[in-house]
């Protein structure tokens, strides 16, 4: 049930009655909401190659036109304007109240779609920069199966890089892994002594400072690196404890800001494809060598063009840069293009994805469009396999700048996390609500997924918590509070279940709100951005604020009417737990 494809219909049935091409028809929301509920402007297109007046081919058509659940009216200069009738609102609101799937479209050819998301590294503490990915991917996850599709979420950790190698030349140089390294040692009964993960986030930061200083602590590393990759050991049963204990610390974070993952693999996962993912761009003929290193061209005409150096000592520039992409290194090692390149590999034998989509920030960019054009020259991903990086802005401090401690250093996630569910927790108490930490971590988190998810997913935007947390305008703790204030609604005023009948302007409104929200899941699935589905579900949370104050529902007399308007609060609450859940928000009982 879509009421501008309706209304399109019924103009369109109307047009071709009068003789007129059709094509350029649409139908969209009215930007003057107190004068009709939706429009067109085909008249005002047509007119002129019909040679009248755009007004007067307006009024033709709203004559021809017939219909009572739409009123249609013809307006200077030339608009069409529709009212949505009561009844067919009524109508409207019944049917989502009783599907399944709240009233949003599904799509029609279901795809199957890998969302890689999260990337975690082992051993690496998370910190701030790692917290837009988790959100924004899940969200857009959710948004897939809302809407009808199959998915798998793999949150790609980065375990098999230097960071391995140098993290347990570290452990090793400071004493942790004697036992590992002595002669006869049983690797199976051995644990990680003394090694927790306090330890790991001082040894690693401590050994990548030290990688930059220290080139020969630079090459044990690479060498300790490659023998994790080569399973020798002890390197690959250290390797192994220390993942183990990394990624029971990632996957807590991961559900503090509710993100789930379906499967929980690494790059270490397609180190076994590296091997036939290389073999084919070599047989294709599509690699060469390049100081020692193998690279895949993969600039198009007008890209990666040198520009003429003023003088020797200047470095080379290029014109719409796009390099090459180094698939190995000169010393045989492997890198991030070519593990993501026999990932993709991996991910066609094992799930076959219609569509592969990466969430990442923006400075990765290049990065995966030399991987995916590397995938397209070499068939590795197959011409119908549609490959997505969804490139994200940064989150900046109120001085605009990357968002850091006030001693400038960098913020671990487990420390925002902390600061949203005290701010909430602090909160709650003035509403007289203490002691609930699941509650506050559901509105703390809350606040900052619904803040990050309300702007375009490109742009950079600034974490403000008190805006965020803020109890009253366009937050996910307002939305959360919308919904409590709806369950206790219901609660006294014992809903019986029942029909929606839209009466007033406040009725009416809220069920436009719905149509519209309903339709912002299509535009938030085709810009890969949720910023309209926030806004929407604002919107709608806002139209239910204006009719609780407008109209006393629990002390209405009339008890048909009590309980049509309970039904209109049970709809938009199920409309608005709908909306939080794809956002990846959790709802809230009562707050
Ligand atoms: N581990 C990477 C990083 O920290 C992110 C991984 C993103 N996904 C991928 N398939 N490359 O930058």
């Amino acid at each position: 049930m879509n009421f501008k494809e309706q209304i399109t219909e019924i103009l369109s049935f109307a047009v071709k009655k009068l003789g007129i091409d059709e094509s350029g028809l649409a139908v969209s929301f009215s930007n003057r909401p107190e004068l009709c509920d939706f429009q067109s402007n085909f008249a005002m297109v047509v007119a002129k190659s019909m040679g009248f007046k755009p007004f007067d081919v307006a009024t033709k058509i709203v004559e021809s036109v017939n219909s009572e659940e739409f009123q249609f009216s013809a307006v200077m200069p030339g608009f069409i304007n529709v009212k949505v009738s009561n009844k067919a609102l009524s109508n409207f609101a019944e049917f989502v109240a009783k599907d399944e799937n709240c009233g949003v479209e599904q799509v029609k050819n279901p795809k199957l779609i890998v969302f890689d998301y999260g990337g975690a590294n082992v051993a690496k503490e998370l910190h701030v920069g790692h917290l837009r990915s988790p959100i924004v991917g899940e969200a857009l996850k959710r948004l897939h199966i809302a809407m009808g599709d199959k998915t798998i979420s793999d949150v790609h950790l980065g375990d098999f890089g230097l960071q391995m190698g140098l993290t347990i030349l570290q452990l090793h140089q400071d004493g942790f892994l004697d036992k590992f390294f002595a002669k006869d040692a049983d690797l199976s009964e051995l644990k990680l002594e003394n090694v927790t993960l306090d330890v790991l986030n001082e040894e690693y930061p401590k050994a990548s400072k030290r990688k930059d200083e220290d080139e020969e602590f630079k090459k044990l590393a690479d060498t300790y690196t490659l023998y994790i990759q080569q399973k020798k050991e002890p390197y690959f049963s250290i390797y192994n404890k220390i993942r183990a204990l990394s990624v029971a610390e990632i996957e807590k974070n991961y559900n503090l800001l509710n993100a789930t993952f379906d499967v929980y693999l690494g790059e270490s996962d397609a180190f076994p494809f590296i091997e036939d993912a290389i073999n084919i761009f070599v047989d294709k003929k599509l690699a060469r060598e390049s100081d020692g290193a193998l690279v895949v061209d993969v600039a198009r005409e007008g890209e990666h063009i040198p520009i003429e150096k003023k003088s020797d000592d200047e470095p080379q520039r290029y014109k719409n840069p796009m390099p090459p992409a180094i698939i190995k290194k000169y010393n045989g090692g492997d890198l991030y293009a070519t593990t993501d390149i026999a990932t993709i590999l991996m991910r066609n034998k094992e799930f076959n994805p219609d569509e592969i989509v990466y969430i990442t920030d923006n400075r990765q960019s290049v990065h995966f469009e030399q991987v995916f054009r590397c995938c397209k020259l070499s068939g590795i991903s197959p011409e119908n396999q549609k490959l997505t990086h969804v490139a994200f802005g940064t989150m900046n401090g109120k001085d605009g700048k990357p968002f850091k401690t006030r001693a400038g250093g960098v913020v671990k996630l487990k420390d925002v996390v902390n600061m949203l569910v005290e701010s909430a927790s602090a909160k709650l108490a003035e509403n007289g609500i203490v002691g609930d930490s699941e509650l506050a971590r559901r509105i703390g988190v809350g606040a900052m997924k619904f803040g990050d998810l309300s702007n375009t997913v490109a742009k950079d935007y600034v974490f403000d918590m008190e805006k965020f947390l803020s109890f009253d305008g366009k937050t996910g703790p307002y939305i959360q509070y919308t919904i409590a204030r709806i369950n206790s609604l219901l609660a006294k005023g014992e809903f019986k279940g029942g029909n929606v009948v839209v009466e007033n302007a406040d009725e009416r409104n809220i069920v436009l709100a719905l149509v519209k929200l309903i339709s912002s899941y299509q535009i938030a699935y085709d810009t890969y951005s949720l910023n309209s589905l926030c806004l929407s579900t604002f919107d709608l949370a806002s139209a239910f604020s204006t009719f609780y104050n407008n109209h006393k529902i629990l002390t209405e007399t009339n008890s048909e009417r009590k309980q049509s308007m309970l039904a209109l609060c049970s709809l938009v609450k199920a409309c608005l737990e709908k909306a939080l859940w794809t956002l990846g928000i959790d709802s809230v009982e009562k707050m």
